[in-house]
Order: C-alpha cells, then structure tokens, then sequence
C-alpha cells in the first residue's frame, strides 16, 4: 500500500473492470457522505454501463467478482441502482494504523511517478516593505512547496520578485534630489520608503517628473552603469527586509529570480510573438491580441510599450521559457491574487499559442486579507500593515497569556512559545481559508483555543507529547512503536484510527488541486477525533498492559499525523503551550 487509500481502492477497482469488461474506465472510488453506507463507495459502474450497455446492477455483481479487496474491506456491498459500498475491514485498519505509528512517513511512500514543479510564489515587488498583501502567496505557497515535496515530486520554489519595474524610475529619481546617505546607513528599507513615497507623490502631481522617472527606469534598463550600480544597493536593501521576514516565517525558495534576470531575454520574446503571428503593432505598442477569443477578454495581452519598455507579460513569457528549458517541469504553479486572472489567462494562452503545451499553467488564485471590518486590512490612521507589524501583534498578543501559564519559564523560552503560536495561528487561518474568496482578519478567532484555529492542533500535538512523556515517567523507558497491529476495542479508536489512514489522500488532493485547505480539514478532523478518544479511553490507566501499549501507539500514530500535515503547511510544533 502506498499510503494513498482511493488511489489503492482505484487500482484494484480499475484492474477488476479490465479483467472483466475488457475496458479501461474511471471507477470514480469517493469517500462516503454518510457513515452508514461503509467508508468508500466505487460510482463509477454506471457511467460504465452507459459506456458498454447492461443493467447496472447486475454489471457491479460482476464487477465484484473480480474485485479483490479481501485483505483491505468487508464484502462490499450494492446499493441502489448500482453503486458499490466498501467498508474498510477493521482488522486491516488496526494493522495499518499500527504502522503509522512506526513509520516516520506515517506509512506514505513518495509517488511512483515523480513531477517536477515549479512553484512562483511570493514574489513582491521590491523597494518597499513587505506588508500584508504579500502574506498570502507567500504561506499558500510555501505549503503546497512543502506538500508536494513530502509527496516526493520534485519542486523548484522560485520567488520571482519584482525588481526591475517602474518603482525603481522612481526611486533612481528621488535619490538624485533627496538622497540621503546617513539616512541610508542608519534605516535603509526606511530611507527607500521615504524616498520612493516622495518621488511617487511627485510623479503623481506633475507629469515631467512622470517622465524624467520613465526616463531614468529607461537608462537602467538599457544598462547604465551608474544607475546599475545604485539599482543593486536597493535591491539589495529590499531583499534584507524580505529575508528577515521569510526567516520569522520559517519560508526559504530555491532560486530568486527576479525579473530582471530575463531582461536580456525580453527583446528576443517580442520578435518570437511577431515571427508567429501572435502579436503585432498597434498605435506604436505591440501586444498579443485574443479576438477570436471572447473569454479572454476584449484587452490585448501589451508586450511592449510604444516607447520601447516591455512589460509585466513580456517578463512572464521569458520566464516561462527559462524554467520550461532549465527544469522541463510538468507543472508550472503561480501562486498571485486572483485580481491577475485575466493576466494568467491570457499568458497561458499566449504559451501555449508558443507551443508549449506540454506543460500544465496554472494560476492559484487566492482573495484579499480583509480587516476584521471587511474593509481593506489597514492600520489605525489608513497605513499599510507591514508583515512584521503582523507578525509582532501575534507574537504580543500571545505573550502575556504564556507568562501567565509558564511564569518559570526565561523570557527567551516565553517568546519562542508565544511566536511559535503567534505565527502558526497566522498561517493556519490563511491556509484553512476557501483560496479565492476574501476573508476577514479576525484575531479572536485565529488565536482561540477551540475550533479550526493553529493552537487547537497545535495543543492536541502538545496534549499527546505530553502523555510520552508521562509514559517515559511511569514506564521508565519512551515508549517505541514496534509496528503491531493496534487494539482497537472502543468505537473512539476505531473511528481515530480509519481518519488516520487518510493523511496520504488528503496531502496527494491538495498537491493535485492546489488547495492547502484540504490539509487544514483533515488535521482538523483528526483533533476533533482524537479528544472523544482521549475521552472514553484511558490511555496510561488503561485495564492491561497490551491495551496501554496499543493506546499510546495510536496516539503516537496521531501524533505523527499532525506532525507531517503541520509540518506540510510549515506550522510551528510545540512540546508544550
Ligand atoms: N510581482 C508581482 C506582484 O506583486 C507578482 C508576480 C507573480 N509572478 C509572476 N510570474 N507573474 O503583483
């Protein structure tokens, strides 16, 4: 078993419709809606019988003649017009569960057939401070990164910033009228605000200066060396504060590309577009049009400006081309607001045009972070929320109620509780959130106890850490899972350890669908099993030996579960809160 249960039930389902219709078809094997019908049921015999001709009914009697599950399910069972109920065998699951509990991978091997990924995510435009309209690409980002690669596929987690854009005209202009150095040395990211604020207000209010910033974004794009030189100090400059901000959320990439590192490549995707027919001249621009196309919308894909600049889809084009030439991915993951769904559109069907059709695009559009007010997440007096202002109102939030709970504990140990929780509590409401819909920033929820919240899955990890160590006190050795099939007398266990033999579904749809939030569902449902379990069933006080020992496996097992799917969405483990 590879630790992926529908994809095990599909294969066999798969290999008996072959054996005895002779034909390859879907079994379309779903985990049941309501318990009572078993735990999984194949629907896939009436599409079948439409396909092939037959009754249904007498069809899926056939089917199950072929079907071996025997070691897995009960006899399955018909029902209605001729869909298969299966109920997993219980002995098979307490087998099973029992090596979850030994297995580091909870008993989910990697995928036969690794793809390379590459996954464009976080990607902020540089020269400012991050702020919270960049928290979410990063964290969904980083968990489908993290999940795809515990599935074993290979990734490259490329943060494709924007560091060749417009702010810097911007910027390179202010610098030559207001620069200055001491400010520079002494808050740098600071200083680039200042200076990118005055500069912005300026261009705003009169158009020379709109211009001269144009003009100066022109000399560093045709490769100015002083400008070239200046360019990198605040490149620079930005890619420290972001950094510092990717070190508190734990989030690291594989490449940082940014835009400019295609900039050669730009001039060369402009002739390509034209040479195919795909782009051509329009009031001076050049732009890939879409006519036939009416879902693309009336607005041309713009490649480059009539003065020459290329632009945002140019870069996106090149880009594409690089990683399709270095990695020959099988998927391309963009992970952006899905206010740029048109863009990705039209990109996708600009690439494909291309030929590169043997690639799958896919744009991951996720909605706003509102405030709690459902207005735009701002601070008091209308400002941007800084990430790092975030990420500090999370960790203060939470300190005081760990000083109360661990007064021994050193300041230092405090704040690492309080961040750990702080930030996961952050990251999990982002994740757990439906991806393209807005959502409303709403502390007391995030941070509670109870519910779909990062500290309540965190705290059941914490709660069975807790009775190891309880065990290692009263044993007088940790306890080692050997493996054994459990003891799985109560309904509490039974029920606890089927949910646990889901974890390697619930990771490969989310690696599939792009939606961490599936992961989120299945922990949660996981903690939400676990508290009847611990409930009903003393585990150290268990009435013998065999049984305790069986408890504590399951609990291991369950432990284990959360471990990896936290670890998946990179959410903070804790021995104790
Ligand atoms: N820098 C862009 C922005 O802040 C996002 C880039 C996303 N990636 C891409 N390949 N277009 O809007």
């Amino acid at each position: 078993m590879s630790g992926r249960l529908v994809e095990e039930l599909t294969r066999r389902a798969a290999l008996a419709m072959r054996e005895v219709f002779e034909v390859d078809a879907d079994p379309e094997v779903r985990p049941t809606n309501d318990p009572r019908f078993g735990d999984y049921q194949i629907n896939g015999v009436l599409p079948l019988a439409r396909r092939i001709g037959g009754n249904p009914r007498q069809l899926a009697t056939r089917l199950l003649e072929g079907l071996d599950l025997g070691d897995m399910c009960l006899p399955p069972e018909i029902a209605g017009p001729g869909f298969i109920n299966l109920r997993l065998d219980p002995f098979w699951v307490a087998r099973e569960a029992g090596r979850v509990a030994s297995d580091p991978r909870a008993n989910i091997s990697p995928v036969q057939a690794p793809q390379c990924v590459v996954v464009d995510f976080s990607s902020p435009n540089v020269a400012k401070r991050m702020h919270v309209g960049h928290l979410r690409s990063t964290i969904i980002g980083d968990a489908l990164v993290r999940t795809l690669r515990f599935l074993g596929h290979r990734v490259v987690g490329d943060n494709h910033v924007g560091d060749w854009g417009t702010q810097f005209g911007i910027l390179l202009w202010a610098w030559e009228r207001h620069a200055d150095q001491a400010a520079l040395d002494a808050d740098p990211i600071g200083e680039l605000e200042r200076l990118y604020k005055l500069g912005s207000e300026a261009a705003k209010a009169d158009p020379q200066v709109a211009d001269a910033c144009r003009a100066e974004l022109a000399a560093l794009q045709a490769g100015d060396p002083e400008r070239l030189a200046l360019w990198k100090r605040f490149v620079a400059i930005s890619r420290a504060d972001a950094e510092a901000i990717y070190a508190r959320l734990g989030v690291s990439f594989d490449t940082w590309h940014g835009e400019s590192f295609y900039h050669e490549r730009l001039a060369g995707v402009v002739e390509r577009l034209c040479e195919r027919g795909l782009a051509r001249e329009s009031e001076g621009a050049i732009a890939v049009f879409f006519d036939e196309d009416g879902d693309l919308g009336g607005t041309p894909l713009l490649v480059q400006k009539s003065d020459g600049a290329y632009l945002y889809a140019t870069s996106d084009v090149a880009t594409a081309e690089y990683r399709i030439e270095t990695y020959a991915p099988d998927r391309i993951v963009y992970v952006v607001d899905v206010r740029q769904s048109l863009h990705f559109k039209q990109l996708f069907a600009t690439l494909e045009a291309l030929g590169y059709d043997q690639v799958r695009f896919e744009h991951v559009g996720f909605g706003m972070m509102l405030g709690a007010d459902g207005r735009p997440f701002r601070t008091r007096d209308g400002g941007t929320v800084t990430l790092a202002a975030l990420l500090e109102e999370a960790e203060e939030r939470i300190l005081p109620i760990v000083a109360e709970k661990w007064p021994d504990a050193s300041e230092d140990e405090q704040r690492d509780i309080a961040r750990r929780v702080g930030y996961g509590a952050v990251k999990y409401a982002d994740l757990s959130q439906n991806l393209t819909t807005d959502y409303r920033f709403d502390w007391d929820k995030f941070l509670a106890a109870e519910g779909n919240t990062g500290p309540y899955l965190q705290y059941a990890l914490v709660r069975i850490r807790s009775v190891l160590r309880e065990y290692e006190v009263r044993v007088g050795r940790p306890f080692v899972a050997d493996g054994a099939p459990l003891r799985l007398e109560a309904d509490q266990e039974r029920e606890l350890a089927t949910e646990l033999l889901k974890l390697g579904d619930a990771l490969d749809s989310a690696a599939r669908l792009s939606r961490p939030h599936i992961v989120c569902e299945y922990l949660f449902g996981v903690a939400r099993r676990f508290s009847p379990f611990y409930a009903a069933c003393p585990i150290l006080g268990a009435p013998d030996e065999g049984l305790r020992d069986s408890r504590v496996a399951l609990a291991v097992a369950t432990a284990r579960t959360l471990e990896i799917g936290l670890d998946c969405l990179n959410i903070p483990l804790l021995d104790r809160m």
